[in-house]
């Protein structure tokens, strides 16, 4: 059984005071029956562990840097990360694929150091919207699948994340149907490159827009463990609300 993950992407957002949205959640979910993630900026990576210290709530990077040190100014390693309280990474955004021009071989060389150092990688793969409206979405993810995530993958240290690039951010949401037709697709995918054990037991997260309205739906969808959320995990009371949809799916 896959343990479902409501998984936070606060991106460039917050300061000190957004750590109280933490300790609400914390007080909101103090026995939580799904995995919760929330990924702040690095800058509050330590002062939130510290927050959801002894919680069922874990905290990740939104990046890292494919080398484990060195002379890189402005980066962090994932060694780092962990070192703040991290247990997990979010690599490949659409975001960092864009302002970063980040290729497929970047983040498959990030996962495989985030890996090493024992981090859980949250890979993201998507399709732009030219991309989708020319039936290439399969295409787009096989191949970002391929070669993004590293050979020494396993159900505990990969997810993936299914973010279409037009559903982000945006209030658009494919329809249920594409939805289940990419995790079906991812499923296929892993099962035939790790074999079904290992294909089987990797998280599969859909993002884009996903907000308390439209969560249940999404998670009654095949192969959807859970989703990775911008926006509406901003604030306690939005990501509550989608965390309260995957406890009853
Ligand atoms: P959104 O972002 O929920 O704000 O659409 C999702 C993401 O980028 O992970």
């Amino acid at each position: 059984m896959r343990r479902k993950l409501a998984a936070g992407n606060w991106k460039m957002n917050g300061t000190g005071p957004a750590l109280a949205e933490l300790e609400s959640l914390a007080h909101t979910f103090p026995d939580p029956s799904v995995d919760i993630l929330i990924c702040p900026p690095a800058t509050l990576l330590h002062r939130a562990s510290q927050t959801v210290h002894h919680t069922g709530i874990a905290v990740g990077g939104q990046d890292c840097h494919a080398a484990t040190s060195g002379a890189h100014t402005g980066d962090l390693s994932a060694e780092m990360l962990k070192d703040t309280g991290a247990n997990s990474v979010i690599l490949g955004h659409s975001e960092r694929r864009e302002d970063h021009g980040e290729q497929n071989e970047d983040v498959r060389a990030k996962a495989r150091t985030a890996m090493d150092a024992g981090l859980t990688t949250i890979i993201c793969v998507g399709e732009s919207l030219e991309q989708r409206e020319a039936a290439n979405t399969l295409d787009i993810i096989g191949g970002q699948m391929s070669g993004s995530i590293p050979d020494q993958s396993t159900g505990e240290n990969l997810v993936v994340a299914y973010e279409p690039i037009w559903a982000i951010g945006t209030g658009k949401v494919p329809t249920l149907e594409e939805i289940g037709e990419v995790h079906d697709f991812m499923r296929a995918r892993l099962e035939r490159r790790f074999g079904e054990g290992v294909g089987r037991s990797v998280r599969l997260l859909y993002g884009g827009s996903v907000k308390p309205s439209n969560a249940a739906e999404i998670f009654g969808v095949s192969n959807v463990d859970g989703a990775l959320v911008g926006g509406a995990s901003l604030k306690a009371e939005d990501f509550s609300g989608i965390i309260r949809a995957l406890e009853g799916a």
